[in-house]
Order: C-alpha cells, then sequence, then structure tokens
C-alpha cells in the first residue's frame, strides 16, 4: 500500500502529467485538497473509489483517513492544488506518515505561477532585466512569515516575484514594493489561471489597485511583480549566439569542449 501525494495542477484538468492521472486512477481511495482541484481531475478515479474532500477535516482526520486504507491495503491517492512542493502543507502529512510506517511518492504537478506565466505570455527570467524568481507570499492567520523573508528583502534584489496567498492585501504589497521597484514596475494579477473563468489585469505598482476596480474577483490569484512583464528590451541568451562555442556546438579550431 501507498500513498500517493499527486500535484494536481493549477486548475485546467489538462494540466496534469500522465504519471498523475495514472496513478489517480489506480487507487481505490482519493483524498483531495477542496475546490481548487478540479473536477475534471477527480473524473480519473476509478468506479467506486472513495473520494473525499479534506477541506473540512483538520490533520488528525486526513491521517486517520489513510491509516485506514493502509489496514484495508488500498493504495491512496492524495490531491493538492499546483505543485506539492510549495504552499501543499503536504510536510506535516509526510512526518505523519514517517511515523506510522506508512509509505509515500510524489509525483510533481504544474505550480499555478507556471500557469500564470503562461496565460501572460510572459517568461520570468530575461538575461540582462532578471534572472532569479521568488515565489513568496505575505503572512496570513494561519502561518506567519519567518523574519526576514519580508517583501522588501526579496524587492531589494530585483527579482521578479510571484506572491501568493496575498491579493486580499494587495495595497499592503505595493506599499511595500513601491519604494524599491518604482512606480512605473509592470505588475500582473492572474485570477484562477487556466480555468475556464481565468482573468488577468495589468498595470504597474501606481495604478494596479484602481486597475481592479471594485469587482470582487476572488481570492485564487497570483501578483506578479517585476520588469520582465514588460521589458523596454533585453539581451538574447548567449547560449543560442552563431559565435557561442558551446558543448553541443564546438566552434572553431579549438573548441572549449572538443571531445563531445
Ligand atoms: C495554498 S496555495 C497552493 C499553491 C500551489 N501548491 C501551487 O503550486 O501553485 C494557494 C494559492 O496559490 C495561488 N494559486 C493556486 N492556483 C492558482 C491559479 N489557478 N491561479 C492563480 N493563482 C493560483 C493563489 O495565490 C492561491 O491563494
Amino acid at each position: 500500500m501507498t500513498v500517493h501525494f499527486i500535484g494536481a495542477g493549477p486548475g485546467a484538468a489538462d494540466l496534469l502529467t500522465l504519471r498523475g492521472r495514472d496513478r489517480i486512477a489506480a487507487c481505490p481511495v482519493c483524498l483531495y485538497a477542496g475546490s481548487l482541484v478540479p473536477d475534471g481531475v477527480l473524473a480519473h478515479c476509478p468506479p467506486g473509489a472513495r473520494i473525499v474532500n479534506t477541506a473540512p477535516l483538520s490533520l488528525d482526520q486526513i491521517i486517520d483517513e489513510i491509516a485506514q486504507a493502509h489496514a484495508r491495503g488500498q493504495d491512496v491517492a492524495r490531491l493538492h492544488s499546483g505543485d506539492l512542493s510549495v504552499w501543499s502543507a503536504m510536510g506535516e502529512q509526510l512526518r505523519r506518515l514517517q511515523a506510522l510506517g506508512i509509505p509515500y511518492e510524489i509525483t510533481p504537478g504544474v505550480p499555478s505561477f507556471a500557469a500564470a506565466a503562461a496565460a501572460l505570455g510572459h517568461e520570468l527570467t530575461l538575461p540582462g532585466v532578471a534572472q532569479s524568481l521568488v515565489l513568496t507570499r505575505t503572512s496570513g492567520r494561519a502561518s506567519p512569515m519567518p523574519e526576514g523573508e519580508t517583501l522588501a528583502a526579496f524587492g531589494r534584489t530585483g527579482a521578479t516575484l510571484a506572491i501568493h496567498l496575498s491579493v486580499h492585501v494587495l495595497a499592503r504589497v505595493v506599499q511595500e514594493l513601491r519604494p524599491h521597484y518604482g512606480d512605473d514596475c509592470p505588475v500582473a494579477i492572474v485570477w484562477r489561471a487556466s480555468w475556464p473563468d481565468q482573468r488577468i489585469v495589468r498595470g504597474t505598482l501606481a495604478t494596479i489597485e484602481a486597475d481592479c476596480g471594485d469587482d470582487a474577483l476572488g481570492r485564487t490569484a497570483l501578483i506578479l511583480v517585476g520588469r520582465t512583464l514588460a521589458p523596454a528590451d533585453f539581451d538574447e541568451s548567449c547560449l543560442y549566439a552563431a559565435d557561442y562555442d558551446r558543448r553541443y556546438r564546438p566552434l572553431g579550431t579549438a573548441p572549449r569542449f572538443p571531445d563531445t
């Protein structure tokens, strides 16, 4: 018996890996993390599967569901939105399973920041503009931010920011970032990236609050900030430059990687 932790992707049912789909189809028990896991993903469960929404359950109750499946010798598909490596609460479940000696496996998923970047049509790292992407959030009731992980600290680097779980405190985000990125820094907010009702608002740090208007668009949104979102200009990568001597395209009489 194995618990298969599976990244269910950002929303579109076909943004699920083939491995994830096959694991779901092979598990007689499926525990899924609430409304962010689409019905189209749950449709891969086999007929008669026990399908449980864990949103109203406590961690103890979730582990109890898993322990019962373990006692029955039934594999479990454990679905979380996006990828499991960020804000999935997987870590605490793994720790409990380790203590109980219940085996598990992890299948990654498409994270929401990647779906948002695709929706915007942008690469978030551009040569000469930004070469780092910070996946972060602001503090919430359930999860205070560790000291030092402030928007201002990340902002001082000039990296592209993908700010999760924070659209409801947009004013605070803007206020903290303006001194570091400047009023004209591009911002994009993507609600429900890849869902049928996806919505995008673009602006700058100076305008984004007004650009969003008064519509209540919900909390499932990513705030992306950085100059890669509207680059005036950027360098081409050296990798594909005609005169760049590289392992897979040796150049000249004395290439740097002669044996490959
Ligand atoms: C609990 S976290 C889960 C993150 C997830 N594990 C991932 O890989 O993206 C939920 C937050 O992720 C972001 N999010 C998740 N799905 C999204 C989507 N389809 N579009 C925009 N943001 C999304 C929002 O900031 C939301 O508040």
